[in-house]
C-alpha cells in the first residue's frame, strides 16, 4: 500500500501560542494511522513551537515554508536550512508558488534551496506548477518540465528520491478551482517521465491547489497522486484532522 502524505501548508497564519493550541487539538482529533504522514508548514516563527507541540509522533513532521541556501551570514529576513533545523524543522517547502510570483523567486534558485535542504538534510518539497494563462497556452507540460530540470538537473540523480514533488497548478492555489484527479494525474505520469528518463529511483509526488475535505478521497483515488498539499482547509485543526482521516481511509 503506497504512504500517503497530508501537507499542510499555513502560509502567514498560526503564531507560536496558536500553533501549540492548534496541535493540542489536532493530536486529540487525529490519531496515527498506517500508511499516513502529516506535515506541518508553520511561518518561521512558529517552528520551535510547532516541533515541540508533535509530541514526538512519528507519523507528523514540521518543515519550513522556505530557506535560504547559505547556511549563515548577513542575510537579514531570511533563514537558512540549519537554522530551520535547529528550530525542528525536517523538510523545507522550495519554489512555493507564492515565492516565485509574489517574491519573484527565479527557477535558478529553487535549485540552490533544494541543494542547501539536502545538504542539511531536511526534505525538500519541491513545488512546480503552469499559471492559467500557460495552461490556456498549452505550456503545462513545458513549464512544469523547466521548472524541474532548474531545480533538479544540478543534483546527482541518487539524490532525486530525497526530493518530494508537489505539483500545485498556480491558477488552483487558493481559487476553489481544484484540478480534476484526471488533470492532476495527467501531470504527475508527466513528471514521472521525466524522472524516469535521469533515475530508476521513486520520489513522492503530491497535489496542491483547493484540496478540501470535499473533494480530498477523490483526489486520492487517483493512484498517481501521493499525497496532498493543503493550505486553507489545514487551518482549521479539526477539519484538518477530518480531512486527513477520511480521505484515502
Ligand atoms: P490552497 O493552497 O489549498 O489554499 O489552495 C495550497 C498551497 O498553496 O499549497
Amino acid at each position: 500500500m503506497r504512504e500517503l502524505v497530508f501537507a499542510a501548508n499555513w502560509k502567514m497564519h498560526v503564531g507560536p501560542s496558536e500553533a501549540r493550541e492548534y496541535l493540542a487539538i489536532f493530536r486529540h482529533a487525529y490519531a496515527a494511522t498506517p500508511n499516513k504522514q502529516v506535515w506541518f508548514f508553520p511561518p518561521a516563527v512558529s517552528l520551535e513551537a510547532t516541533a515541540g507541540a508533535l509530541d514526538h509522533r512519528p507519523d507528523l513532521l514540521a518543515g519550513a515554508q522556505d530557506i535560504y541556501w547559505e547556511p549563515k551570514g548577513a542575510f537579514t529576513g531570511a533563514i537558512s536550512g540549519p537554522l530551520a533545523s535547529q528550530a525542528g524543522a525536517r523538510a523545507a517547502l522550495i519554489g512555493h508558488s507564492e515565492r516565485r510570483h509574489v517574491f519573484g523567486e527565479t527557477d535558478e534558485q529553487t535549485g540552490k534551496k533544494v541543494a542547501a535542504a539536502l545538504r542539511t538534510p531536511l526534505v525538500p518539497v519541491l513545488c512546480v506548477g503552469e499559471t492559467l494563462s500557460q495552461r490556456e497556452a498549452g505550456e503545462t507540460l513545458a513549464v512544469v518540465t523547466r521548472q524541474l530540470e532548474a531545480a533538479l538537473a544540478p543534483l546527482v540523480p541518487e539524490a532525486f528520491a530525497a526530493v518530494t514533488i508537489a505539483y500545485e497548478p498556480v491558477w488552483a492555489i487558493g481559487t476553489g478551482r481544484n484540478a480534476t484527479p484526471k488533470d492532476a494525474a495527467e501531470v504527475h505520469k508527466a513528471i514521472r517521465v521525466w524522472l524516469k528518463s535521469r533515475t530508476k529511483a521513486f520520489s513522492r509526488i503530491l497535489y496542491g491547489g483547493s484540496v478540501n475535505l470535499k473533494n480530498a478521497a477523490e483526489l486520492l483515488a487517483e493512484p498517481e497522486l501521493d499525497g496532498v498539499l493543503v493550505g486553507g482547509a489545514s487551518l482549521d485543526p479539526a477539519g484538518w484532522a477530518e480531512l486527513v482521516r477520511t480521505a484515502a481511509a
